[in-house]
């Protein structure tokens, strides 16, 4: 068969938090284009097929968890071209309460250690599983979805943006230490993007209030605040992934890619 432009078709690639939201739009146009993609989420069945795509469950907080997720992989596929470290999860609350809500409204260590642990451990955990086996088979990508926050820092966001930020860091370190092998890593940082089931009802109040601000005036008109004035489509950050992970992306390491519209204030 003849392969297409990108060339992913055969490619192997693992999408963390594949079932839902900005994840299942990447597993879909990696689908697309030819690669063999699996679906790694804790809310998928062994076996499941998602749209034609093979679904592992899997808490990418959880090393032993990752561990035998990345081996069913191997075994399953032989090699692992590409992983995208797209589980990531958001509690909003400020540092102290400013608006006479009290206590549950600022940061406790439960959801300090529950953003933390998914965000910056399970990317960890995840990379470092890959990375072994990229190294076998002599080279790999690894595409870490980030988040604007994590540049700019965001209201009621800060651990969020905080673990985000360490993503990025990891994401240049990685890249140094395992460009010699043929690795690359890179990192995708996304703007304000159209709705996923991370923006639950019970998440829009916890954000409005950190702003001082209803459910209902959490404004949707990004006319003024988004130089494209508009929300990034879920399927742009697909589209981003497949040129990363492609060949055609080989001399791009040790960076992260803002997708946010020309936005750059979180
Ligand atoms: N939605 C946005 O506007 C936005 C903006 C910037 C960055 N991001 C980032 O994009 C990524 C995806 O966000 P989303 O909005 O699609 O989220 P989402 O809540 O819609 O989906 C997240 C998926 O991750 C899975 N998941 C959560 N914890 C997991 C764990 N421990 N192990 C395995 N899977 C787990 C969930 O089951 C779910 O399927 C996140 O890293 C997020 O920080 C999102």
């Amino acid at each position: 068969m003849e392969k297409s432009w990108l060339g992913l078709e055969d490619k192997a690639v693992i999408v963390t938090g594949g079932a839902a939201g900005i994840g299942r739009r990447i597993a879909s146009v990696l689908s697309k284009c030819g690669a063999d993609v699996v679906i790694s989420d804790l809310q998928v069945e062994e076996g499941q097929m998602l749209d034609g795509m093979y679904c592992i469950p899997c808490d990418v907080s959880k090393k032993d968890s990752v561990r035998q997720m990345t081996e069913k992989v191997v075994k399953r596929y032989g090699r692992i071209d590409a992983l995208v470290n797209n589980a990531g999860v958001l509690r909003p609350q400020l540092l102290v309460d400013l608006y006479g809500g009290g206590e549950e409204h600022e940061i406790d260590e439960k959801s300090f250690d529950f953003m933390v642990n998914v965000n910056m451990k399970g990317v960890m955990f995840c990379s470092q599983a890959v990375a072994k086996q990229q190294l076998k088979q002599g080279g790999g990508v690894i595409v870490n979805i980030s988040s604007e926050s994590g540049m700019e820092g965001s209201v009621g966001q800060s651990i969020y943006a905080g673990t985000k930020s360490a993503v990025n860091s990891m994401t240049r370190s990685w890249a140094k230490e395992l460009g010699g092998k043929n690795i690359r890593v890179v990192g995708i940082a996304p703007g304000i993007m159209e709705k996923t089931d991370m923006r639950t009802e019970e998440y829009n109040e916890a954000l409005a209030y950190t702003r001082g601000l209803k459910p209902e005036q959490l404004s949707e008109d990004y006319s003024s605040s988004i130089p494209l004035g508009r929300a990034g489509k879920l399927e742009e950050i697909g589209y981003l992934t497949a040129f990363l992970i492609s060949d055609k992306a080989d001399y791009i390491t040790g960076t992260v890619l803002n997708i946010t519209g020309g936005k750059s204030r979180g």
